[in-house]
């Protein structure tokens, strides 16, 4: 597309990546954006950030900027100048871990207190139960259990992801996408 094509719209939304420590925030996205995979744990500090740049439709370029904020961060008083001008938000929990589940209500909580879309909307935020290449811990609700969760937490939606094998990770993005788009 020529950069004077005036169907062309370029986009740039800033996305929120949170969640408990270890759930797999940063796997998820450096497989999302670098197509990487590592064993190693190396904790967040503070924020990371990343950049994708998606070509949404013939006349849509999204620049879709990652927010990765530390897990540790639940416990701080910087979440609510990482989360200023975001317009959706990935919860992602250990689904072989209920703890990391159990946190997923105070993060959403946290979110709805600290950021709201422009037209005072909660923001779009889907929920990622990661490390499904693992066993699941049996608390962690399914069916029409999680679905009710989902329902009284204000979650757009609900995607099983593995960073390790590559499962649901290009879908939950591009849900959350299209959920943006929608609210436009
Ligand atoms: P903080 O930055 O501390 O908040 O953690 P994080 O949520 O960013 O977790 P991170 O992505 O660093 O992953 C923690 C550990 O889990 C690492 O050892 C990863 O290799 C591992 N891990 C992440 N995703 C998966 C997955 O889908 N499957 C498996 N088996 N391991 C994973
Ligand atoms: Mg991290």
């Amino acid at each position: 597309l020529l950069r004077s094509d005036p169907k062309r719209r370029e986009k740039l939304y800033k996305v929120l990546v949170i969640g408990d420590i270890g759930v797999g925030k940063t796997s998820c996205v450096k497989r999302y954006v670098h197509r990487f995979f590592s064993q190693q744990y190396r904790a967040t500090i503070g924020v990371d950030f990343a950049l994708k740049i998606i070509n949404w439709d013939q006349n849509t370029v999204i620049r879709l900027q990652l927010w990765d904020i530390a897990g540790q961060e639940r416990f701080g008083h910087m979440t609510r100048v990482y989360y200023k001008d975001a317009i959706g938000a990935l919860i992602v929990f250990d689904i072989n871990r209920m703890a990391t589940f159990e946190a997923v209500t105070k993060w959403k909580k946290d979110l709805d207190q600290k950021v709201e879309l422009p037209d005072g909307k909660p923001v779009p935020c889907v929920l990622l139960g990661n490390k499904c290449d693992q066993t699941r811990d049996e608390q962690v609700p399914e069916g029409p259990r999680m679905d009710q969760f989902l329902r009284e937490n204000g979650f757009c939606g609900y995607f099983e992801t593995s960073a390790k094998d590559n499962i649901g990770i290009d879908e939950s993005a591009r849900y959350l996408l299209s959920k943006i788009i929608e609210n436009e």
